[in-house]
């Protein structure tokens, strides 16, 4: 690795990846990884210092994960976080008190000794505790430089060794001052130089890919999405005319989305754009299905025989790039494990015919969502690229609750159109995570002149998240859902009625299918 770096070794909190995110925030690359990685494998790659994460088991258990206890000679600086310090403690010779009762929530800590975790810092500073064990007796050679009203080792340190320990989450919002702390551990003790830079990044990554490339092709599903429109751009900027786009216009697109990427990716950057224009298709497959699940599996099933079949026609290609971002590869290295239950199957180009035997190139799988959308910003891509809503695979197919139609489809590309261009002229709307149009399978009795009218009605959804995995549903201005709820009655020929969806994720999801 050309440029310093720290470990993250993972015991399986839930927060673990916030300490990668407060870490990269620093200019300083960071990499979750398993929480047995040998002192030799660490040796060899070298970082400049190593985090061991929180964690929901007790270090004292035979069977709970425990780090190489040789990490603690290579010289290399160590910050144990929560259940890291009382591993620390552990494994060293110091003692850990195994309780069931929890401390969980705010606490302030008293800084009592002279440490450079905590340089810069007022004495007294407030803190998330989140902890049953905690360390009753230190290891020697350590002191302790922080006490709690529950913990008379809130933090402790060994400067011979370089070893450091906290009782609480810095990594947390609700530790104000945790960034600093996680500063100073990675300037002051590690002496990182805080160079990892987006622009450092897309050099890097660029020579990687032509070295791994040579003179070979690479076939890139594209879907105008962030992930996919950052690959293209950057490995564009890579290997020009050896990377070759494939767009499955599925027909179930929003407006405009197909010219769109057009204009881009086609036309402005000139990349090798194959457009597959299925629509026909994919409502043939879809007709008289209503089930969500069965839609969605149709869905992926046939972009891929579509792609498939695309691929084939361009001929012998080596690579298939795909758009793999950091949270999907962390979740193997946890001891704990991800989320198991599926309460949705994703869409991805997952699922090759076995025939095609592409080799695979992820040029994004170091970084997060927001990383990437620098790495987008960073190569010239629009604001409506980079910036852009997540959209989900089977596209406005799940968002048309029952029969999916030509006709169902431009009612309802045409009401989404409106609510996002009236959310849109919110001065804040980048705040809102997503925010769509939903057409249901009902009809409702209104007015119109002096006639009755029997027509569609249209839920509008919007949500405010950070991640997807839990939301909010947006707690809009009135005058925005008045001009949303007007321009659709008055514009949209079949919709007589607009009803605002006000359910949080969870127990609804964000789609509605
Ligand atoms: P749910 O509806 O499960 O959605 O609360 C969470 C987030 O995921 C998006 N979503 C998808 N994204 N393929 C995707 O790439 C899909 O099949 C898919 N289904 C849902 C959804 O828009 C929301 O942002």
């Amino acid at each position: 690795m050309e440029h310093d770096w720290i470990a993250i070794l993972d015991y399986g909190s839930q927060v673990t990846q916030l300490i990668a995110r407060r870490i990269r925030e620093q200019k300083v690359y960071c990499e979750i990884i398993r929480f047995d990685t040998s002192a030799e494998e660490l040796a060899r790659r070298a970082p400049k210092g190593i985090i061991l994460s929180g964690g929901p088991c007790s270090a004292p258990d035979d069977d709970s994960p425990k780090c190489d206890p040789a990490i603690f000679d290579l010289g290399i600086p160590i910050l144990g976080i929560c259940y890291g310090m009382q591993l620390i403690a552990h494994l060293m010779d110091g003692r850990v008190f195994s309780s069931s009762k929890r401390e969980y929530g705010k606490a302030m800590i008293h800084i009592t000794g002279n440490s450079l975790l905590f340089k810069g810092l007022e004495p007294d500073l407030q803190v998330w505790m989140s902890h049953g064990d905690k360390v009753e007796a230190l290891p020697s050679g350590f002191e302790a430089v922080a006490e709690s009203e529950n913990c008379p080792f809130a933090a402790m340190q060994n400067t011979e060794k370089s070893i450091y320990g906290v009782q609480f989450h810095p990594e947390v919002v609700h530790t104000p001052q945790g960034a600093e702390m996680l500063w100073n551990f990675a300037f002051h003790i590690c002496k990182c130089a805080g160079d990892w830079e987006m622009a450092k990044f897309i050099e890097e990554t660029i020579s990687r890919v032509r070295k791994q490339v040579g003179e070979d092709h690479v076939i890139l599903g594209l879907s105008g999405g962030v992930d996919s429109s950052v690959v293209a751009a950057l490995l564009h900027k890579a290997i020009g005319p050896q990377l070759h786009c494939v767009f499955v216009d599925n027909g179930l697109l929003r407006h405009r989305e197909v010219s769109d990427v057009e204009d881009l990716f086609g036309n402005a950057f000139g990349i090798d754009l194959h457009v597959a224009k299925s629509g026909d298709v994919f409502l043939d497959q879809l007709k008289d299905i209503t089930d969500p699940e069965e839609k969605r599996k149709i869905i992926g099933s046939t972009f891929i025989d579509i792609f498939a079949e695309k691929a084939e026609a361009l001929g012998p290609i080596r690579f298939l790039a795909q758009g793999t971002l950091y949270p999907d590869v962390i979740e193997s290295v946890s001891p704990i494990g991800g989320p198991s239950a599926t309460i949705k199957s994703h869409h991805n180009v997952g699922g090759l015919p076995e025939h095609l035997n592409f080799e695979l190139i992820e040029p994004l799988r170091e970084l997060f969502k927001d990383e990437v959308r620098a790495v987008g910003r960073e190569l010239g891509l629009p604001s409506y690229v980079v910036d852009r809503q997540p959209f989900p695979g089977p596209g406005l197919a799940v968002r048309i609750i029952g029969d999916i139609t030509e006709e169902r489809l431009e009612v309802l590309r045409q009401a989404d159109l409106r609510v996002r261009e009236e959310i849109m002229k919110m001065e804040n709307h980048l705040d809102v995570w997503q925010y769509f149009a939903v057409l249901l399978p009902i009809q409702s009795v209104g007015v119109m002149g002096d006639d009755r009218t029997y027509e569609n009605v249209i839920a509008v959804r919007a949500v405010h998240s950070r991640d997807g995995m839990t939301a909010d549903w947006y707690k809009l201005p009135y005058d925005v859902m008045d001009n949303i709820s007007n321009r659709i009655i008055n514009e949209v020929r079949g919709v007589n009625r607009v009803v605002y969806d006000i359910s949080s994720k969870p127990p609804a999801t964000i789609e509605w299918e």
